[in-house]
C-alpha cells in the first residue's frame, strides 16, 4: 500500500486501512476494501483530509509493516480523552474517567511491547495534532513508546525505586494524556496558544501547568501529577513554572537537567515535536521536524532522550512519497537506522499525479550509491535539512561529504 495524497486520489483506488472523520473521532468514513469513486475523493477533499492509505501494484511489500492495532490504540486513547474534555469542562473530577485512560494506555502499552519496531505513522499524529485531544492523544503514545524504548535509562535514572516501579510507564501515560489540562479553564485564545508561539511567554498560558496540577493533585497518581506541574521545565533550567518553597516561603529557579523528573523530561520533549510536526495548519516534513527540534530547541532537552525519540521516528515514513535528485518519483519502502537518510525505496514511472504512475524496477537501496539522493519530501525541499551516519546527528549532508 501506499500513502497517498487526497489531491492524487483516483477513481478506483482502493482504500488500504480505515480512514476517520477529522474531527469526529468515533466516525469511521470509510473501511478497508472501501473502492473510491468521485464523489467520496471530493467528500474527503472537503474534510481536509490531506492523505489516505490505499492499494498499491508492487507495494504489497508495505502492507506487513504497518501495525493496525496501534494504529487503533492511538485511536482509543484519542476517543478516552476528547470524550472526557467535555465532561472535565464541565469541572467532572478527573478520577471518574481514569479507569478509561488506564485500559487505553494498558492496551496500546501491550502493542508497542508487542511491536517495539513498529513503523509510527506520522500522518494519523499530524492530522491529529490540530485538535487538543489529538494533541493529548500523541503525546501519551509517543511518551509511551519512547519509556519503552529506554527502559535502562528510566531505572537509572530512577534508581531510588524498585526496579519494576522505575520501569513502570503507566504513569508516564496518565500524565502525558493530562498534561495540558490546565488550559480547559482558560478563554480559547489561550487554549490555543503553544510552547512554540510567542504567547508562551505570557503569564496567563504559563499559569497552565501549576493550574492543571492543582486540578489533578490527589486525584491521580503523584508522578502523573508531577508531569503536569513539569512539563515546561527545560533541561537548561529556563523553564516555568518557578519552584515555590514551602518552608521559606519564597520562589526558587525552575530546576534543571535531572532535577526535572525524567518522566516531564520525556512528555516536555514530546510535546514540542508535536508542535513541530503541525505547524500554521499545515503538516511539516519529519525531517523538519527532528532538524529544527534538534537545532532550535535542543538545549531544552535531555539529550538521551532526544536521541531515543530520533532513533524511533525515521526522518521519511514507510509508504510516503519522495522526490530523488535524478527527478525520480519514489516511495520508501524500508528505513535503515545507521543511514535513516538513505531509506530503500521504489521507484515510480512518474509523479503519484499522473494519470498512469506505477512501481518500475527493483527496490532501490539508497546507501549504496552516492546519487541519487532525496530531494523532496511531501512536495518540500528538504536538502537542507539532510542528515548522514546516526539518525540526526547534527551533521548536515553538505557538510559530511
Ligand atoms: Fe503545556
Ligand atoms: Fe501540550
Amino acid at each position: 500500500m501506499l500513502l497517498m495524497p487526497t489531491k492524487a486520489l483516483k477513481r478506483g483506488m482502493v482504500i488500504a486501512q480505515p480512514i476517520f472523520h477529522p474531527r469526529q473521532d468515533d466516525i469511521v468514513l470509510l473501511q478497508a476494501g472501501f473502492v473510491l469513486d468521485a464523489e467520496y475523493i471530493s467528500r474527503l477533499r472537503e474534510l481536509d483530509i490531506k492523505s489516505v492509505w490505499v492499494e498499491f501494484e508492487g507495494l504489497e511489500e508495505i502492507d506487513g509493516k504497518i501495525n493496525p492495532r496501534i494504529a487503533a490504540g492511538h485511536m482509543a486513547l484519542y476517543q478516552a480523552v476528547q470524550e472526557s474534555l467535555v465532561e472535565l469542562r464541565g469541572r467532572v473530577a478527573v478520577e471518574m474517567n481514569l479507569h478509561r485512560y488506564r485500559v487505553a494506555i494498558e492496551q496500546i502499552l501491550l502493542d508497542i511491547v508487542d511491536d517495539p519496531d513498529h513503523e509510527v505513522l506520522i500522518n494519523q499524529l499530524q492530522s491529529a495534532s490540530m485538535q487538543a485531544a489529538g494533541h493529548l492523544a500523541n503525546c501519551c503514545y509517543l511518551s509511551l513508546l519512547v519509556g519503552a524504548h529506554m527502559s535502562g535509562y528510566l531505572r537509572q535514572q530512577r534508581r531510588a525505586l524498585p526496579v519494576h516501579v522505575a520501569e513502570d510507564t503507566h504513569r508516564l501515560g496518565i500524565g502525558a494524556l493530562l498534561h495540558d489540562i490546565g488550559k480547559l479553564g482558560m478563554p480559547p485564545e489561550l487554549q490555543d496558544v503553544c510552547i512554540l508561539d510567542e504567547g508562551a511567554e505570557w503569564p496567563e498560558y504559563r499559569a497552565h501547568a501549576q493550574a492543571g496540577f492543582e486540578r489533578v493533585q490527589g486525584h491521580i497518581p503523584g508522578a502523573a501529577a508531577n508531569i503536569i506541574l513539569h512539563h515546561h521545565q527545560r533541561y537548561d533550567g529556563t523553564g516555568f513554572p518557578d519552584r515555590f518553597d514551602r518552608v521559606s516561603r519564597t520562589f526558587r529557579p525552575p530546576p534543571a537537567q535531572d532535577q526535572i523528573h525524567v518522566f516531564a523530561r520525556i512528555v516536555g520533549l514530546i510535546d514540542t515535536f508535536d508542535h513541530l510536526l503541525h505547524r500554521n495548519d499545515r503538516p511539516v516534513p519529519t525531517i523538519i521536524a527532528m532538524y529544527v527540534l534538534q537545532t532550535r530547541y535542543g538545549t531544552w532537552f535531555d539529550p538521551v532522550i532526544v536521541e531515543t525519540l530520533a532513533r524511533l521516528i525515521p526522518p521519511f515514513m514507510v509508504g510516503s512519497m519522495v522526490e530523488l535528485s535524478n527527478g525520480k518519483h519514489a516511495v520508501v519502502i524500508e528505513n535503515h537506522i545507521e543511514a535513516p537518510c538513505r531509506p530503500t525505496v521504489r521507484l515510480l514511472s512518474e509523479s503519484i499525479y499522473g494519470a498512469r504512475a506505477q512501481v518500475e524496477g527493483p527496490p532501490v537501496d539508497l546507501r549504496l550509491c552516492r546519487e541519487p539522493c532525496i530531494y523532496k519530501a511531501s512536495g518540500v525541499d528538504v536538502r537542507p535539512y539532510l542528515f548522514e551516519g546516526k539518525a540526526c546527528s547534527g551533521i548536515p549532508m553538505s557538510a559530511a561529504r
